[in-house]
């Protein structure tokens, strides 16, 4: 159990089962992206811990790039994006890979891929930690789940709340949230 400010929150996934499926992950990129020189784009804040954990594990050339978006203040979606670090013209020509901590709504990700088409890359790819079904109101594909999680508030892993929490090492679920769904 851990408090940040008022609220109460749950280990939800430990980091031993993060750290396996985001191996996974990275082996079934390595095989996808071979020979293509990929680029990764981490999504910041919250993807930084998601981004570096993959990385190590990524066995063939590639390069990474950053950029930062928000959306979100305390626990709720404003339902609009804030870029604060914007997309550079080297996606050109680039087999791109997006990395998220979590998807969830869905705004964040589409503002990302509609911008970044305008900078034509040759492709782009979607890898997330999380993934919540039943709260996405989208239609763009995600190639790469680690887990898909119940429309729960969670924090931890890079994920926060009200900017807390982002160095938790396992993914926390808010305790009221999850009591409500048993
Ligand atoms: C969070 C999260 C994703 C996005 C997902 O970012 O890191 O980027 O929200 O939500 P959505 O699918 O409903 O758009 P946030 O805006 O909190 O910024 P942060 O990464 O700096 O915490
Ligand atoms: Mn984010
Ligand atoms: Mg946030």
């Amino acid at each position: 159990m851990v408090q940040l400010k008022d609220k109460v929150f749950d280990i939800l996934i430990p980091e031993e089962k993060l750290l396996t499926r985001i191996q996974n992950m990275a082996e079934q990129i390595s095989q996808d992206y071979v020979d293509k020189l990929p680029m990764f784009l981490a999504v910041l804040n919250g993807s930084f811990m998601f981004a570096a954990d993959l990385l190590k594990h990524i066995t063939i050339p590639c390069e990474i790039s950053f950029v930062k978006v928000a959306s979100y203040q305390e626990i709720h979606s404003t339902g609009k994006l804030t870029q604060l670090i914007g997309l550079s013209d080297e996606v050109r020509g680039r087999h791109i890979i997006i990395l998220e901590d979590i998807v969830d709504t869905g705004i964040t990700i589409e503002g990302i891929v509609n911008d970044l088409h305008k900078k034509n890359p040759t492709s782009i790819q979607i890898a997330t930690l999380l993934h919540k079904p039943d709260a996405y109101a989208k239609q763009l594909p995600l190639q790469y789940i680690g887990f898909s999680i119940p429309n729960q508030f969670v924090v931890g892993y890079g994920l926060d709340y009200d900017q807390l929490g982002r160095n938790l090492k396992d993914i926390h679920v808010l305790q009221e949230d999850r009591r409500n769904m048993l």
